[in-house]
């Protein structure tokens, strides 16, 4: 029941989209930011990997298959959530890949997310190429360089473009699957869990002043969602009845516990500066009875994506997964809702992105 209650409120949202509607006419004041800039991993990865020597690419059926342009590296099945943040924005196309950026209308922003990549710059390398926070850091130092190009040099205009666009960051997840969870592979699980979680957090604070540093002002950073309640977790450990991993969610938990604080902490030391936190934990109870992946899951190289060609389930609209690890366009419509226009108090601090917009 909370389950269709929250569907159809985000139905509403994106298929009414009532700001836009009664403002037809006037189609740029829909558009409540001039720019948005997407950093993150496989979540928000609009192609970035495809040119990539890396197993973290989706490039290939059946992901894309309710997307218009078909596979483009997006790790779902339609629109990802930071896709869909961008036209709760307003925003009229879709930002690009920074890796198709080139001669493309940076002013509106560039996507930099990854697949596979996380808070630490080892993080998913056992996967071949993937571009870290702090790599993405770099590029966006080159886009801004682009923008002072675009923008006659001037410096000044520069900074007031880019203190006006919304920021999105979704890191940790990764530093989780393919870093943590991986003793085998990553030293770093031997560190006890709240241990790591502050090396995360001491790493990400670091990152995100550079982000201030280089002109950022509206800054929202996504928490982690139940990662013990993916179907790859629950295939590969120990699942409880309602089919999650109780650990790793533990584990998790020490990473989000410290966001707000975090958020607190940034704001606090960064005149100006607005930066938000997003808590998506709540979808725990939710996923973990329903983590069926919708289509035949790789084995070995690439384990827990879509075996290429292979056949999507039907009734993707109502299934929360899409392969082992991600979600189907409906969770990232949940998710980028929530972010938006939150549901409950407890789904953004001190702001939803809505406000941010126009803080
Ligand atoms: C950003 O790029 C400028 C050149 O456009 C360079 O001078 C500066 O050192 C770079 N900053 C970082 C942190 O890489
Ligand atoms: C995040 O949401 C969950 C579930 O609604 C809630 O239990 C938790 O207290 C929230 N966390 C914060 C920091 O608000």
């Amino acid at each position: 029941m909370a389950y269709a209650a929250k569907l159809w409120f985000l139905l509403l949202l994106t298929l009414f989209h009532p700001w836009c509607n009664s403002l037809v006419d006037a189609g740029t004041l829909c558009q409540q930011v001039p720019c948005y800039f997407v950093f993150g991993d496989s979540l928000a990865d609009n192609g970035n990997n495809n040119g990539l020597k890396t197993q973290a690419k989706v490039n290939y059926p059946p992901y894309g298959v309710d997307f218009k342009d078909g596979p483009t590296g997006r790790f779902t099945n339609g629109r990802n959530f930071a896709d869909i943040i961008g036209e709760l924005l307003g925003l009229r196309d879709f930002i690009p890949p920074f890796a198709a950026s080139e001669g493309r209308n940076i002013m509106d922003g560039v996507n930099y997310a990854s697949g596979g990549c996380g808070i630490l710059p080892e993080t998913g390398r056992h996967q071949g190429e993937v571009i870290s926070f702090d790599q993405q850091l770099i590029n966006h130092n080159r886009t801004i360089s682009r923008v002072t190009a675009a923008l006659s040099g001037d410096k000044k205009k520069t900074a007031d473009h880019l203190n006006k666009c919304i920021y999105i960051a979704g890191f940790g997840s990764n530093d989780y699957i393919n870093n943590y969870l991986m003793p085998n592979l990553y030293p770093n699980s031997k560190i006890p869990p709240d241990q790591y979680a502050q090396k995360l957090i001491n790493k990400y604070t670091q990152q995100l002043s550079t982000l201030y540093n280089y002109g950022a002002r509206k800054i929202a950073i996504f928490g982690l969602g139940p990662i013990g309640c993916i179907p790859q977790e629950a295939l590969s450990s120990r699942p409880n009845l309602l089919g999650c991993v109780e650990n790793t969610n533990k584990a998790v938990q020490q990473f989000n516990n410290r966001l707000k604080p975090l958020v607190d902490d940034l704001n606090a030391k960064h005149p100006g500066a607005h930066f938000t936190y997003i808590n998506v934990s709540n979808f725990a109870p939710v996923i973990g009875v329903l983590n069926k992946p919708c289509c035949k899951i790789s084995e070995g190289a690439g384990a827990g994506q879509c075996v290429p060609n292979s056949a999507p389930c039907p009734f993707r609209s109502f299934k929360p997964f899409f392969d082992g690890f991600h979600p189907t366009e409906t969770g990232h419509i949940l998710l980028a809702g929530r972010a938006y226009v939150s549901a409950s108090p407890a789904d953004a601090y001190p702001y939803d992105i809505r406000h941010l917009a126009s803080a």
